[in-house]
């Protein structure tokens, strides 16, 4: 055939045309995944493993990009990067979603909710746990999976043994009224701030101390800056892996099923790591002599105990009386 340049033109403009649509259908979907601490924590690790194990699955098909510490979006600017479409996936702490209006997953900031992760197992692998998901529905979130973390150690620059010693402390708290009621149950001054801000506010004295599991506060360094710890294990601090409902929903079906394998053996790894990973950071910490850390005894955790556990009927109606029953159930939860 002879190519008149009338069908040269065309016959350019077309293979442009498809070479274009080739190159458009080879972009790899990219995921950006942000969330606020050390790439060596539990959470940190859990993204780095999802990243591993959903590129592995889908080889060249999405680019899974792990935003660690802060360093893309700080607390109270992530939810909303999330619902803009700025990122597709978080892993916030339980106890950041009351400002998005779910007050509900407060409930996991109950103090003394677990007395272990056998009892945690319970409520983020059952029917408590995925109730709790189906609520972020409506606000264009959907629940992916729950990452362990840990028990917390409370911390000040002053030697902690019971209550009364953090009475008129400030202390750093993350965005749950829950545990701003449980600061105020012992007397201490709660203040919000975001993780990212929290070593330097140790540092300067804007507060006193705070809560953390022993990960975190380790791997943040808040160690360098408080002298005293006690390992009371009064709250759980864990996570939800969520993602933007619509880009969600709207992934291939194929891609989306691998993601959520993907998903589900990442939830596995970071859950079999984060005591460990605790109890390392623990001993890290001790090692460091920077400060003292101190286990109470039965008597002395029974009494933090009795301090704090109004705040379970104070807060009954802010998180709503089904949920925290429906805890209580998986847990076998007792008062005393
Ligand atoms: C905190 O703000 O203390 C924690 O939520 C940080 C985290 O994500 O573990």
């Amino acid at each position: 055939m002879k190519f008149t340049p009338f069908r040269l033109v065309l016959a350019l403009a077309t293979s442009a045309v498809f070479a274009a649509g080739t190159a458009l259908a080879q972009a790899p979907i990219v995921i950006k995944f942000s969330h606020v601490v050390a790439p060596d924590t539990p959470k940190g690790k859990g993204a780095e493993k999802f990243k591993e194990l959903a590129e592995a699955r889908l080889k060249g098909k999405v680019k899974i990009e792990v935003y660690p510490n802060s360093q893309l979006y700080k607390d109270g600017e992530e939810m909303e990067a999330l619902s803009l479409g700025s990122v597709q996936m978080l892993a916030p702490s339980l106890a950041k979603f009351g400002p998005l209006g779910v007050r509900e997953f407060e409930v996991f900031d109950l103090p003394f909710m677990f007395d272990n992760f056998d009892e945690l197992h319970k409520v983020t692998g059952g029917p408590a746990g995925m109730a709790l998901f189906k609520k972020l529905e409506p606000k264009g979130i959907v629940g992916l999976a729950y990452w362990d973390n840990g028990f917390k150690v409370l911390s000040a620059n002053k030697p902690l043994k019971l209550p009364a010693d953090i009475k008129g402390q400030k202390l750093r708290i993350q965005s749950s009224k829950v545990l701003e009621a449980q600061m105020r149950a012992v007397g201490g001054i709660p203040q919000t701030m975001a993780f990212s801000e929290v070593y330097q506010a140790l540092q300067t004295g804007v507060v006193d101390g705070t809560e953390n599991p022993p990960s975190n506060m380790f791997t943040q360094k808040m160690h360098e800056v408080q002298k005293h710890a006690i390992v009371t294990d009064h709250g759980y601090l864990g996570y939800a892996v969520i993602a933007n409902k619509k880009f969600w929903d709207g992934l291939p079906a194929d891609v989306r099923k691998e993601l959520e394998a993907a998903m589900a053996e990442a939830t596995k790894y970071a859950n079999s790591i984060a005591k460990l990973e605790n109890d390392q950071s623990l001993e890290k910490i001790k090692a460091s002599g920077k400060t003292n850390v101190y286990v109470p005894t039965a008597e002395e955790r029974a009494a933090w105990k009795k301090a704090m556990i109004a705040v379970h009927k104070d807060m009954e109606s802010r998180i709503g009386k089904d949920t925290i029953q429906a805890f209580y159930k998986e847990t076998g939860f007792k008062a005393d």
